[in-house]
């Protein structure tokens, strides 16, 4: 067949499976396009799971979803850092067992870097924005600087699995390539990008990108279990004797990948996949809640959780549901091939969103307010999936600053504070003396690499190598 016919029978099929969805209008500038754009075309066409998407157009974009029909929402057992009376034995062993499943290549770290970052106005993958306050290294040079140093310390090699989107995923791998990843072996990092799903109008029709481009948008980060099967990375992990997945999104610097107790905690406890909590910073902070729901763990968003009960105290006063979700997870590799294996369905949640798009005269349009309707799957919506849930409740200061704010609270100034702030507990843990201001604020800027110490415990046993620490400072601790 000639390139041109196959163009044509391609196009008819498409056609075919459109036109009855009232979806036909998609080869609008059918006529005007060449073959490059044509074939673009079809091909995104053909990635469309019409057998999915029929039912959630009728659902979920023309009409709303049914409000969430969680009940019987109540707060969720956590597990301190630090035990509770005759949970000591627990502990110890805890940490013995995850220092050894680290030890034994047993654990992977996955990080979602597919997310649009829409909020932070960075022209490109989130993953590429500068977040050392001193060094300038980005968010995927201090993960894999993370990784370097636990495969170091633990004697062993440990994979880095990232998911990119189709629309930051070259640029993703280019970066790698041009740091040489980092350090690591080529081998020992995978990259892959997640799916896509159409963007539609409130009447259920695809928006148009371009005259040649059906606006598409990644399908959540839900997507991630799908996608670890898909790109063949879940094999890899069984094919190297990993366990367990550590999974955390790409805007958190603060983030511990290879936590002994967490991992440990998750393992005693014979949990399938858990989850690290903090204390809210107030009743009605932007995040997930992590909570019970008819005894299965759930998280619940923000802006679902009705705010009665987000305002609810216990007899002491203290905030009733007071779980904020950091989205670090462990999963086991097992738990995700049997979620993925039973013919797995997260649910799609609406987010209406700008979109630009052209309209049926040709123009393109970007407007201010929301006009498309995206579809999503969250990774946290597996949590009531797994028979145990272990959920470990950590110090924000520790482990939580993300960015998500071009400014303010949970933006990259913010970040590059809280690193700074980190860093100094930990020198004045060690005995080092730290300039501050009068009001108490750090007085220079540090930044302890995790080459030289990943917490306070290692960097005790580093401090002889720390110079005197001088106001207005810069310090690459390495
Ligand atoms: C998320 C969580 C919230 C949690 C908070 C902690 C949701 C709906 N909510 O909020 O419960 O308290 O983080 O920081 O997730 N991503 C992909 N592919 C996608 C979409 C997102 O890889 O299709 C990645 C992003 O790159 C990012 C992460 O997922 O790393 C989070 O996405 P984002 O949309 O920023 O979540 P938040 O609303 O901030």
């Amino acid at each position: 067949m000639t390139n041109d016919n196959n163009i044509q029978t391609r196009h008819r099929n498409a056609l075919d499976q459109l036109a009855p969805r009232g979806q036909e209008h998609v080869f609008r500038w059918w006529d005007d396009l060449g073959d490059v754009d044509r074939i673009r075309l079809l091909n995104d066409l053909e990635s469309i799971n019409w057998t999915v998407l029929d039912e959630l157009i009728t659902t979920h974009v023309v009409a709303r979803p049914d409000s969430d029909h969680t009940t019987d929402i109540r707060p969720a057992p956590v597990h301190r850092q630090t035990p509770d009376a005759g949970q000591e034995q627990l502990y110890d062993r805890a940490l013995k067992r995850g220092r050894s499943l680290i030890s034994q290549g047993k654990v992977a770290a996955f990080t979602v870097a597919g997310g649009q970052g829409t909020r932070l106005g960075f022209d490109g993958p989130k993953g590429m924005v500068e977040v050392s306050p001193v060094g300038e290294r980005t968010l995927f040079q201090l993960f894999a600087d993370m990784i370097v140093a636990a495969g170091r310390r633990h004697d062993v090699t440990l994979p880095w699995y990232v998911m990119t989107s189709p629309a930051n995923h070259d640029e993703t791998l280019n970066y790698f390539s041009s740091q040489a990843f980092f350090g690591l072996r080529e081998q020992d990092v995978r990259l892959f990008p997640q799916a896509m799903l159409p963007v539609f109008d409130r009447s259920g029709r695809i928006l148009m990108a371009d005259k040649h481009l059906i606006a598409l948008a990644p399908d959540g980060h839900g997507g991630s279990l799908k996608a670890l099967v898909a790109s063949g990375a879940l094999s890899d992990m069984q094919q190297r004797g990993v366990e367990v997945i550590s999974y955390f999104q790409v805007d958190n610097p603060l983030v511990k990948p290879f936590d002994p107790l967490f991992l440990g905690l998750h393992a005693e406890t014979g949990s399938e996949m858990s989850a690290k909590v903090t204390p809210k910073a107030h009743d009605l902070e932007r995040v997930g809640n992590v909570c019970m729901s008819n005894d299965r763990v759930r998280v619940i968003e923000y802006s679902d959780l009705p705010e009665e009960l987000a305002h609810s105290t216990n007899t002491d006063g203290s905030r009733k549901f007071d779980a904020a979700n950091l989205a670090i997870h462990l999963l086991n590799v097992a738990f995700v091939d049997r979620v993925i294996g039973q013919a797995f369905q997260l649910p799609y949640h609406r987010a209406e969103k700008v979109a630009t798009y052209v309209d049926d005269t040709g123009d393109k349009h970007t407007p201010e307010k929301p006009n498309a309707v995206k579809l999503e799957t969250f990774v946290f919506d597996a949590l009531p999936l797994a028979d145990k849930t272990l959920i470990l409740e950590v110090d924000r200061a520790e482990e939580f600053a993300p960015i998500k704010n071009a400014t303010g609270d949970d933006s990259l100034a913010s970040a590059k504070d809280a690193q700074v702030a980190r860093a100094c507990r930990w020198l004045e843990d060690s005995g080092v003396h730290v300039p501050r201001t009068k009001d108490g604020q750090p007085d220079l800027s540090v930044v302890i690499a995790p080459s030289l110490a990943m917490d306070a415990n290692e960097l005790r046993a580093a401090s002889d190598h720390i110079p005197d620490l001088r106001s207005g400072g810069w310090y690459l601790l390495e």
